[in-house]
């Protein structure tokens, strides 16, 4: 979660994922965050200069899981999502596995983070809805093109809502393991606005959500609804139930 200004405006800390770690020297290295330009914070950040200093609450919230000797692995990246999946990709790497790199976006200048990717060295492919770049048709189509229907995947997701609920369903249907993240709207990141709040595939009586900040923002593909979540939470009624 990053304060993206000195002063209270705006109030609330945005979050980020950790695109990658540079060394620098043998004892420190920094972070990077790779981010798109959407509004008044993101906004802000573009005039910063180097070395200005930038107030951040971290690493918070559970990140992806790999076993080494897994099998057949997919990494997939809807625009922004390839974001938090380069530093992801690069331990897979260091640890022998081979994920097949998967990046998509509506044009050629969506595919963010393609020449990093590039420079691992793995297998990296690319879609464009426009055709601007790659396969024309999404990234979960081109997915679909070129793995087998019968057999075993891990698949790794970040990316929107749409392309999420999609590619969780294509999982559950073929038996695919699947890691995915969840983009929510996030006010404090520690679990005490519950404003990430999304719904429990299994709700039990005490417990129907998540919190996307403490317990996500990666989750496993039978943990939640990969639904976008309904109207944000009153923190005095709890969550809203969508439609209600
Ligand atoms: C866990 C997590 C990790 C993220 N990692 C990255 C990253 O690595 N790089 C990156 O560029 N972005 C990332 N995002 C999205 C980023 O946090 C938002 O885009 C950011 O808050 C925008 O701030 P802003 O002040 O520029 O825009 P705002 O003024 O806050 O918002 C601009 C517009 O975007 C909408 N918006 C804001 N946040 C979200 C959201 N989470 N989901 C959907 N719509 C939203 C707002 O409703 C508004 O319409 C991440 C989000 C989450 C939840
Ligand atoms: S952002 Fe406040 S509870 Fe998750």
């Amino acid at each position: 979660m990053l304060s993206v200004a000195p002063g209270r405006d705006p109030l609330l800390r945005r979050p980020f994922g950790i695109h990658d770690f540079v060394q620098v020297g043998e004892e420190e290295a920094r972070m990077k965050i790779l981010y798109q330009v959407c509004g008044q914070g993101t906004s802000l950040m573009t005039g910063m200069k180097p070395g200005e200093p930038l107030d951040l609450l971290g690493p918070l919230g559970r990140g992806f899981s790999y076993r080494t000797g897994q099998g057949d692995t997919a990494v997939l990246a809807g625009g922004i999502g390839g974001a938090p999946l380069l530093y992801l990709v690069r331990r897979m790497k260091e640890d022998g596995l081979q994920p097949v790199i998967y990046a998509g976006g509506n044009s050629a200048t969506e595919i963010l983070g393609a020449s990093e990717f590039h420079a691992l060295g793995l297998s990296f492919r690319e879609a464009t809805m426009d055709g601007s770049r790659g396969y024309r048709g999404s990234v979960v189509d081109l997915l679909l093109e070129e793995v087998e229907d019968e057999g075993k995947l891990t698949i790794y997701a970040c990316g929107p809502w749409a392309m999420m609920e999609k590619i969780a369903g294509i999982s559950r249907e073929r038996g695919w393991s699947m890691q995915g993240t969840v983009d929510s709207h996030m006010a404090c990141g520690m679990g005490l606005c519950l404003g990430c709040a999304v719904e429990k595939s299994q709700p039990s009586s005490d417990r129907k959500y998540l919190m996307v900040c403490r317990e996500g923002p990666v989750f496993d593909l039978e943990e939640i609804k990969w639904t976008p979540p309904g109207p944000s939470v009153n923190v005095e009624t709890g969550p809203a139930i969508q439609g209600e």
